[in-house]
C-alpha cells in the first residue's frame, strides 16, 4: 500500500473517542489508531468464538517462542486430527498449538485475496505477509532504533576522543607544575608590622 491507500482505508473504520466538551464520539480512523477490536467486550468474544477470547495480536510475536516462525506455522498447519485426539465442534486441530486443539479455525486459505502484482495468492504467502506485519506491529520503531544505534557508534568514538584530548588539555597546567610546601614555623611572616 502507498501512504495514501493506507489512510484511505484507516479512514473507513470509526474510531471511539471524545469531543472537545468530553463527550463521546466516533471519528473516522488515522493511522496511528489501533485496529478497532470487532467485539464490543471480551465476554462477546469468548461468546463468538467457542469460550476462547481471540488474543490481541499487536505484540503476540515476541509473546510466543519461536516468534513470527510459530505464527506462520500455526496459520498454515491445519490438518485433520490423528486417531485418539477428540476435536469438540467448533474447534480445530493444529500441531503447532500446544495441546493440539484450538478455538481458532483455518483463517487463510489458497486464493483468499488478489494481489493487485498478480502475486499467487497461496497460504504460505498470504501467512508470510501476515507474520511480517505482525513482526512490524510487535516491534514499530526496530528500524528508526538500529539507525540511532548506528550513529551513536559513528559518533561515541568521536566524542570520546575529543573528551579525553580536552581533559589532557585542562590538566597539562596541573599536571606539570610543581608545588612545594615549605613550613613557616619560627619564620617572621613576610611583610609583618613588627
Ligand atoms: C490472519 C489472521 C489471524 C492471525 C495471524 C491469528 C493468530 C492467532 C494467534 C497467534 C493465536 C494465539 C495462539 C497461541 O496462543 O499460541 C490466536 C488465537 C486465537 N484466534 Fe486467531 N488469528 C487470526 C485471525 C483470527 C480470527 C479472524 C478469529 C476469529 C474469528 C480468531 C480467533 C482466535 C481465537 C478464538 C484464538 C484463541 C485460541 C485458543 O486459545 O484456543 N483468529 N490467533
Amino acid at each position: 500500500m502507498t501512504e495514501a491507500e493506507a489512510k484511505a482505508e484507516a479512514a473507513d473504520s470509526l474510531i471511539d473517542d471524545i469531543d472537545d466538551k468530553g463527550q463521546p464520539i466516533k471519528r473516522p480512523g488515522i493511522l496511528k489508531d489501533k485496529l478497532p477490536s470487532p467485539y464490543p467486550n471480551k465476554v462477546a468474544a469468548a461468546k463468538a468464538n467457542n469460550g476462547a477470547v481471540p488474543p490481541d495480536l499487536t505484540t503476540i510475536v515476541l509473546g510466543r517462542h519461536g516468534n513470527e516462525n510459530y505464527i506462520y506455522s500455526l496459520l498454515t498447519s491445519y490438518f485433520d486430527a490423528p486417531a485418539g485426539i477428540k476435536v469438540d465442534d467448533g474447534k480445530a486441530y493444529n500441531p503447532y498449538f500446544p495441546g493440539g486443539v484450538l478455538a481458532m479455525p483455518q483463517q487463510l486459505f489458497d486464493e483468499g485475496i488478489e494481489y493487485k502484482d498478480g502475486t499467487p495468492a497461496t497460504v504460505s504467502q498470504q501467512s508470510k505477509d501476515v507474520c511480517s506485519f505482525l513482526r512490524w506491529t510487535s516491534e514499530q520503531y526496530h528500524d528508526d532504533r538500529k539507525r540511532w544505534a548506528l550513529k551513536g557508534l559513528v559518533i561515541l568514538p568521536l566524542a570520546t576522543f575529543i573528551v579525553l584530548y580536552m581533559k589532557k588539555h585542562v590538566w597539562t597546567f596541573i599536571k606539570s607544575s610543581k608545588r612545594a610546601w615549605v613550613t613557616t614555623k619560627g619564620r617572621e611572616p613576610p611583610h609583618s608590622s613588627k
